[in-house]
This record gives C-alpha cells, structure tokens and sequence, in this order.
C-alpha cells in the first residue's frame, strides 16, 4: 500500500460520470459570470443568455440528427426518461394504457414503468439473453393495439450490452405504427454517437455528465408530432414541455461536451477498445472463479465497459480494497451500489442471486492509459484470494455457478 503513496489514482467508474472536460468549463464560464441573466426576459442581457441556449439547442438536435425543436433540455437523464415515459402516456389516453419494457433497464425507466402501473397502466416486462441483449422479436410479440410506448435501453449501465435498437424499433413500429418507441441513449451516447433515424426512435433519452459535460443537463428527443404532455409545470419553458428557467451554464456545456465528443469518437473509441479488450482477457487468468458477464464479442459491447462477477466474494468489499490501493470502480449502477439486493439486470440474466453479489464493474475513459489496467491486474488478484482466505465458505462452485464463470478452477490461484 505504501508504494501506492503519492500515485495517481485510477478511475475506472466512468459510466457513473465522466469528468468534466476543461474545454467544457471554459465554454460555461461565461454563463456563470457576465451572462447570468433569465433567458426569458426581454433586455438584452437576456437575449445573449437565449441565444446561447438556442446555439446549444441547435447543436445538441445537430449531434443526433434531429431538429432544434425536437430537443426538450432537461436537469438529468432520469428526468429525460421520466418524461418519456410519464408523458406519452399522459397524452395518449384516448389510444391506450399499456407500455413495454424490458428487465435490465435503468431504475430511471424500470421504477416510473412501476409506479405507472401501480397508477393503472398495463405493464409487460421482457426478459433478456443470457448476455443481456434484448431480442427485438420479443420486444415486438409483447406490442398490442393498445400499447402506447416502447421503452429500451441502447447500452446496459452494468454489463455494457448493446442493444439494436434500430431492428426493435422497425418491428415496433411495423407491429403498431403508433406506438412510440423510446431508447435511454445515455451511456451510449459518447461513444457510439447516435442518429434519431438511424435508430427509428420517436423519443430519446441524453445526459450530459455521461460524455465529459456538467451534472444537471438532460435532454429528450421528441420526434415531431410525437404526444408528450409535459410533467413540470409552470412558466411555460421548453415550448411548454418543462417548466423551469434554464440551467443555462449546463445546456452551453452539454452542447459543448457533444461537440467534443463528435471530434474525439474514434481516437477515444479505439482507445477505450484496447483497454477493455486487455481487462476481459486478462481477469480471468489472473483471478479463479471469475466471469466475465455481458456480451464477449466486443461489437455487441459498449466501448470501455467490462463486468464480472466473482464467486465467494461480495463485490463491496472488494470494491473498498481497491478503494484502499487507489482504483475507484463500482459493484453494478452507481445508483444500486450500497444496496443490499443483487444487481436486477445479472438477476434478469439469469445469474445466480448469490454469485450476483459478487459483481464489479469497470468502465474506463478517457483519462485511462495501460497503467491503470496494470495496477487492477496486479491488484485485484491478492485483494481477491485474501477475502477467499478469510471466508470460512467451502470454495467449491455449485454447479448453477459454472456458465457464469470464465476462470471456474481454484488451481489457477497455485
Ligand atoms: C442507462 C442510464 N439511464 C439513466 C441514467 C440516469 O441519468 P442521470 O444520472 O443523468 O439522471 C443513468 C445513470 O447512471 C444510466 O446509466
């Protein structure tokens, strides 16, 4: 631990959030300072701080191939997905009351899918592969007359697995052409850059603190002619769609942040692959009972994202071990760690609700080099072995454990 004095930590949780980039905070220091006034006021102060918002709006629609007016900016990505689900369904009562989702969706989506239910909504909730990729002809088999909205994730948060979005949304749309389909882009954002029509969606769900930009920036894309009802109300902001004076600081660094992100794609990409690809194939040699979850074939996985789970052990207490050696991870979401339950979406995939406990999620970034990767090789092993030696259980993995585990032999650790 004492060699660890004085080093750089490694960061690796970058799909809880990124940090921001120093060319987004300079775009939004301006905003902090002499253009600080209420868009929606009429001096001209006001309108430089409209304009700013309007640019931003333009080059947030530009970013994912959709229209200015089309974009609803919003505090967070739960917010955007809030709203989507929340306000199509407000607004299409006359067609119907039934959604669609899937098992390994965000809380943000899978939560509000709930309570709407619980509100009186019909609820179908589709499982997913073993890899946890939604197939688009389940999604589509579960679409009745009435449902009124389609809601997928493109990349999970947990296990990186990609999803097509573009296949589930044309059998969506042939099944019902007016059901609307929703995808939560917000890890897929970065690193794959999303295009509304590539995708066919009517709704689209975006973060900014995700892809280098500030907390407390979302948006909605709303396909035009799309039902929405809004779900704040107030002063009549964002065309009436949510209320609220804009967090003008946080939209320019939103815009900001995608603008980056478009410039950076395919260095950042390659990069991110290169790490990933060493984690996956190198964890599982160096750490026994361990196994890699979601897609292998890194085409189906988001850039940068690796999972596991490994037997015998809880993931938190790893986690505060790495913590100790200077790695910041994660067990699954940011928003489930510290939750006594087994991650839902390794639960959804079939998982073992107690090798489940033991998940661990890495995402790397930007700011990653080989010498992060490194250190968690070179780390993660003992931390690992000294929790097994400690733990009075058997070590032998049941037989429900082995599909799951890459490295099922203890042998490897002698
Ligand atoms: C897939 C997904 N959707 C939604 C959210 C929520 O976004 P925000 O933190 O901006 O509310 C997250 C954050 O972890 C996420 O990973």
């Amino acid at each position: 631990m004492c060699a660890m004095a004085g080093r750089k930590r490694s960061y690796l949780d970058h799909a809880a959030t990124t940090p921001v980039d120093p060319a987004v905070v300079e775009a939004m220091l301006p905003y902090f300072g002499e253009r600080w006034h209420n868009p929606s006021s009429i001096y001209v102060e006001a309108q430089l701080a409209r304009q700013a918002i309007d640019e931003s709006r333009e080059a947030v629609a530009a970013a994912i191939g959709a229209l200015a007016e089309e974009i609803v900016f919003t505090s967070s990505g739960s917010e955007s997905d809030n709203l989507a689900l929340r306000g199509v369904l407000a607004a299409s009562a006359q067609r119907g009351r039934h959604i669609v989702t899937t098992a390994v969706e965000h809380h943000a989506v899978l939560d509000t899918a709930e309570q709407l239910e619980r509100d009186g909504a019909e609820l179908t909730i589709v499982g997913v592969e073993h890899d946890g990729r939604v197939d688009p002809a389940v999604v589509a088999a579960a679409v009745r007359p009435d449902t009124v909205l389609v809601s997928v994730m493109h990349a999970n948060n947990e296990v990186g697995a990609l999803n097509d979005i573009a296949a589930i949304a044309a059998q969506v749309h042939a099944r019902n052409p007016h059901t609307a389909v929703h995808t939560d882009a917000v890890q897929s954002a970065t690193h794959l850059g999303v295009d509304v029509h590539a995708l066919g969606v009517d709704l689209l769900t975006l973060t900014a603190h995700k892809l280098y930009g500030p907390r407390g920036a979302g948006a909605l894309y709303v396909r035009a002619g799309t039902p929405l009802l809004p779900q704040i109300l107030g002063g009549g902001q964002e065309e009436r769609r949510r209320a609220g004076t804009e967090n003008t600081p946080a939209i320019v660094g939103f815009a900001a942040a995608l603008r980056l992100a478009a410039k950076r794609r395919a260095a950042d990409v390659a990069h991110e692959r290169a790490l990933q690809a060493r984690l996956i194939n190198e964890l599982p040699r160096r750490v026994p009972l361990l196994g890699i979850t979601g897609p292998r074939d890194l085409g189906l996985r988001l850039p940068g994202s690796v999972s596991a789970v490994v037997a015998f052990v809880e993931g938190e207490s790893i986690l505060l071990a790495l913590d100790l050696a200077g790695i910041a991870a994660s067990s699954g979401s940011a928003c489930t760690t510290g939750s006594v339950e087994p991650s839902h979406v390794l639960v959804a995939m079939g998982v073992p609700g107690e090798l489940a406990r033991g998940s661990l999620r890495f995402t790397l970034g930007r700011v990653n080099t080989d010498a992060d990767v490194d250190r968690l090789l070179e780390v993660l092993p003992p931390v690992v072995a000294r929790m097994r030696a400690l733990s009075p259980v058997a070590v032998e993995p049941p037989p429900g454990y082995l599909p799951w585990l890459d490295a099922p032999s203890l042998a490897l650790a002698r």
